[in-house]
């Protein structure tokens, strides 16, 4: 079984691709995380798969998103015992094996390894998204390592990171989630259409729409979802995201493009897409 969690489609791309080899079940993670908040006495709790479970996400602060580490230790998994990580990262995924090991070792599984992949950067409440073209070619180049990463799971074959993380201590991934995990400074401008596309994504139900415009509600994960999905790119992080390129990547490969760009491209290279299906 394959989860996956993602706040602008980069892991979903990867867990996808990887399901290409592994052919199993993909689930998601931020779906589940819905659920549960919104219903959480019918949520699912616990997974069953005889083939390895395989958790794809992305990396926060050099190490797994805390919301993925909250939602594995309150899932059980059954049945198989070994658990593989592929996490998606703009440059190094650090220490996030190691965590990825405790992990495994707190809920009683095998840690099978925990492979890197370097997809376009999303935060951009911090840095900069790349050019359409350029995330592509990122993409593109992600994909043989994440069929090399299939292989290895179809093969049950423990995976080496190829990456090399450094220790990153402890103070530093609390005082990262302190000072620059919150929502305090997301607004929206007055051409927000009120669609409320931000608060249907939200994988912690944390925007509320209010005289339909969103609301954000204190318990942000700075997935980047709400501010990379926006079709008319309304949303703002204070004056850190102004004239910015959102980033976000949809199921089917194909990147957003801001509104006054959004035409339907002449040629293939135009549109931004890593494949079409
Ligand atoms: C809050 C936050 C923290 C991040 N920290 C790191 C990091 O420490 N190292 C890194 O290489 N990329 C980091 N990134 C970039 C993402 O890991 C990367 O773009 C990832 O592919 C996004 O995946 P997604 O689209 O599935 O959410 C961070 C992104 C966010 C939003």
């Amino acid at each position: 079984m394959i989860l996956y969690f993602t706040g602008t489609g980069n892991s979903r791309f990867a867990a996808q691709e990887l399901n290409r080899f592994c052919k199993d079940e993909l689930v998601s993670m931020n779906r589940e995380m819905r659920k549960r908040k919104l219903d959480p006495y019918n949520a699912r709790y616990a997974y069953t798969s005889e083939k390895p479970f395989v958790i794809v996400c992305p990396t926060y602060c050099w190490n797994i998103p805390r919301v993925v580490e909250e939602f594995l230790l309150d899932s059980r998994f059954l049945v198989s015992r070994d658990m593989y990580f592929l996490l998606t990262c703009g440059s190094s995924t650090g220490q996030a094996g190691k965590r990825a090991a405790q992990i495994c070792d707190t809920l009683l599984l095998n840690f099978r390894g925990q492979a890197s992949v370097r997809m376009p950067e999303n935060y951009i409440s911090l840095f900069r998204a790349p050019e359409p073209d350029e995330a592509v070619a990122i993409i593109r180049s992600a994909l043989p390592l994440i069929e090399s990463v299939g292989m290895q799971i179809v093969a049950n074959r423990y995976i080496k990171d190829s990456f090399s993380g450094r220790d990153v201590p402890a103070f530093v991934v609390n005082s990262f989630y302190k000072h620059f995990v919150h929502d305090r400074k997301f607004y929206v401008k007055d051409n927000c259409i009120g669609c409320s596309a931000c608060a249907q994504l939200c994988p912690t139900v944390n925007i509320r729409m209010r005289g339909g415009k969103p609301e954000w509600q204190g318990h942000c994960t700075q997935c980047q979802s709400c501010i990379g999905v926006c079709p008319a790119d309304a949303i703002e992080f204070g004056g850190r995201t102004r004239k910015k390129r959102r980033y976000y990547l949809f199921a089917d490969g194909r990147q957003k493009f801001p509104p006054e760009k959004r035409k339907e491209p002449e040629s293939k290279s135009e549109s931004g897409h890593v494949r079409r299906l």
